[in-house]
């Protein structure tokens, strides 16, 4: 079977758009394929997080894939610190990977220019340890929205790289498993651009947010003065809501407001009523499993112990053979 492996940032709570841009294809993909998925939380030290910070983006961020229908049965869900060969792998690649090209990566630069007072030499190497984290399980395919194109383009030269040094075909090539074009951009309430959690106060419907919040956000998104003429086109604002709609509603009810819409009769009190209640009939068993598993460490620990499991046999299997290859030896 073709494998696929992707990472996921531990920055907390999920919103509506990482669900139906990220979380659902993950869910396809534990279907169709030996998928490995695990929390960066190596990668998530370039910014230095507190212990404290680190363990509960990291139990969020695991309980909310959990409750989302990550089925530790079907695919790998692992935290990558609970995998040590992940990091002796990035040891060894650290060695063929090269200060021009690692200095090059747009994201580096990005970072550099964004926070000049914290260029470290994690982030130098990030795209090192991207990269060990697909090699490691000889990965074919991996989910990547444009942003990480570059990175995922570096990991195939360190691969070759690596296959060419000692003359072997260790690592196959991942290819990009597009996510842009296919997958919704869900629209935030409050930006004119995506959903995001950084877009600001009230941009962002979390789901294990409570309730009451969800409202008060969905009722305070700017709206207009209504519709002046038949059949109008519909602003962006309103455009939005009406997406978000289209994410969670009934055919009939999207097509009632559509419809009161078109005839200059829409009322935004009653538009964005229905939206919310409607988003909450969505979020809410989603929220309730969040809640119910977040404190459950019996769950938690056996859903982290099967992913890790799963991830060290690869990655382990893997490593045998790299050790091998670079010529260590052991004597005893
Ligand atoms: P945020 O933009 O809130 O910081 P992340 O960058 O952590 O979210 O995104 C995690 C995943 O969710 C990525 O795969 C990203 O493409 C997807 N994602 C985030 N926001 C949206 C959105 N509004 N619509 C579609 N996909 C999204
Ligand atoms: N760099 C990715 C991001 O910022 C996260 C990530 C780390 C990743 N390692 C990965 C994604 C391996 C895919 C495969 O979103």
């Amino acid at each position: 079977m073709e494998i696929v492996v992707s990472g996921i940032r531990p920055t907390g709570k999920l919103h509506l758009g990482n669900y139906f841009g990220a979380v659902k294809s993950f869910l396809q993909m534990q279907e169709n394929y030996q998928t490995y998925f695990f929390i960066a939380d190596i990668h998530s030290l370039t910014t230095h997080p507190t212990p404290a910070d680190l363990q509960g983006n990291v139990r969020q961020v695991l309980a909310e894939y959990l409750a989302m229908g990550l089925d530790p049965d079907k695919c790998a869900l692992f935290i990558q610190s609970d995998v040590p060969q992940i990091s002796e792998l990035y040891t060894y690649m650290n060695m063929n990977a090269y200060l021009g090209e690692l200095e090059r990566s747009a994201s580096f630069k990005d970072k550099v220019r964004a926070h000049p007072d914290n260029v470290n030499a994690g982030l130098l190497t990030y795209p090192v340890l991207m990269a060990v984290d697909i090699l490691i399980h000889k990965a074919d395919y991996v989910p990547v929205g444009k942003d990480q194109e570059q990175h995922l383009e570096m990991t195939r030269t360190f691969g070759r790289r690596f296959n060419n040094m000692y003359g072997v075909e260790c690592f196959p090539e991942p290819k990009a498993f597009s996510t842009t074009g296919e997958l919704i951009k869900v629209p935030g309430l409050t930006n004119q651009g995506k959903m995001s959690k950084s877009g600001g106060e009230g941009d962002a419907i979390f789901f294990d947010d409570e309730e009451e919040v969800t409202r008060k956000k969905i009722m305070r998104a700017v709206t207009d003065s209504g519709p002046t003429e038949l059949n109008q086109i519909k602003p962006e604002a309103i455009q939005n809501l009406f997406d978000i709609m289209k994410l969670v509603s009934t055919k009939d009810t999207i097509e009632h407001f559509d419809s009161l819409y078109n005839t200059c009769e829409i009322r935004y009190g009653d538009f964005k009523k229905q939206l919310a209640e409607d988003v909450l009939s969505f979020v809410r068993p989603i929220r309730e499993k969040i809640q119910s598993i977040k404190s459950d460490d019996t769950f938690l620990g056996k859903a982290a112990k099967t992913g890790a499991e799963k991830a060290i046999d690869s990655a382990e299997k893997t490593l045998r053979e790299v050790r091998e290859l670079i010529g260590f030896k052991r004597f005893y």
